[in-house]
């Protein structure tokens, strides 16, 4: 009888911690609750400060949880996995504050990277802290998103990227098209085959709809919003926070581009023994 009372409390424990966590999310606005976590990063940063150059203290990241460092380091051996090589041209379309050009920057020599974000605090962050790499470079673009930039003046569906045709060996975007609607990413596509050389590659992650992840378990997201014919969300109030894509869509979007696709690594999000990360990968290659 003993014996089971701790498993009780706990778990009496976790259940008034997710009923508590639900209720709050109810009764308290986003805004509050934002700045509370702020203030709780703030006081973590104070205990504990980053030393690790071109890292962000925690209260000003806006690109998401998880480990900066890891997330990073992973991703380049991601990259590197796909053929990255040192002299490469490569292009980071809503580079956020630097989490994938971190660990390139002793990998590129004659090559270099361009990132561009919509989000101008992170740029100048960048700015700041890549001052001393010239061959990477960081840009704004005010881009309108609801979630990121909501002062934007241009609309994804119509923003012309600012480089030249067949300029980059190698495009990637991780958790960008998972905020952006249908003909934002269309567009997005279009720009980043242009933007390709022939035989160069895309990495691009999406929450991909298809057979498997509508009939998962217990997915890490729960998409069960329609947004429209071929996307869904897991809230309507605030569509950009995750966005999914019909599967048949998106083949169609790379196919509208010119891009082949040369393999999908389908993530843990609604396949939890995937061997890959948790959003699902795309690689596209221009024709
Ligand atoms: C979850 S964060 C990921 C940032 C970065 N790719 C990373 O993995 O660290 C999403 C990023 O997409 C950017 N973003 C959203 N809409 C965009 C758009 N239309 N063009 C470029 N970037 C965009 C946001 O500003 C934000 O930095």
């Amino acid at each position: 009888m003993w014996g089971y009372k701790p498993l009780w409390s706990s778990a009496a424990r976790w259940f008034m911690g997710s009923f508590m966590k639900s209720r709050l999310k109810q009764l308290v606005p986003l805004s509050i609750r934002q700045e509370i976590k702020r203030q709780l990063l703030k006081r973590q940063d104070r205990r504990d400060p980053i030393t690790a150059p071109r890292v962000p203290p925690r209260a000003e990241t806006f690109i998401g949880g998880g480990d900066f460092e890891r997330v990073g380091d992973e991703f380049a051996e991601i990259l590197k996995r796909h053929g990255l090589s040192p002299e490469m041209e490569i292009l980071d379309v809503g580079c956020g504050q630097g989490r994938m050009a971190r660990p390139l920057v002793d990998y590129l020599d004659s090559g270099s990277y361009t990132g561009f974000d919509i989000v101008k605090s992170g740029i100048d962050w960048c700015h700041k802290h890549y001052a001393d790499v010239p061959n990477f470079k960081f840009e704004h673009a005010p881009v309108f998103n609801a979630r990121y930039n909501a002062g934007g003046t241009f609309e994804a569906s119509e923003f012309v990227y600012p480089y030249p045709d067949n300029q980059f060996d190698m495009a990637f975007l991780t958790s960008v098209f998972t905020h952006m609607f249908a003909k934002d990413v269309e567009n997005y596509l279009m720009q980043i085959s242009r933007t390709l050389k022939p035989g160069g590659k895309c990495l691009i992650t999406w929450f991909l709809v298809n057979e498997q992840s509508q009939n998962a378990d217990d997915p890490f997201y729960d998409f069960a919003f329609d947004f429209d014919a071929v996307s869904k969300t897991t809230t309507p109030k605030n569509p950009e926070a995750a966005i999914a894509f019909d599967e048949k869509f998106v083949r169609k979007l790379y196919e509208k581009a010119g891009l082949k696709i040369a393999d999908i690594e389908y993530g843990t999000w609604a396949r939890p023994s995937s061997p890959y990360q948790l959003q699902d990968m795309v690689i596209g290659v221009k024709i």
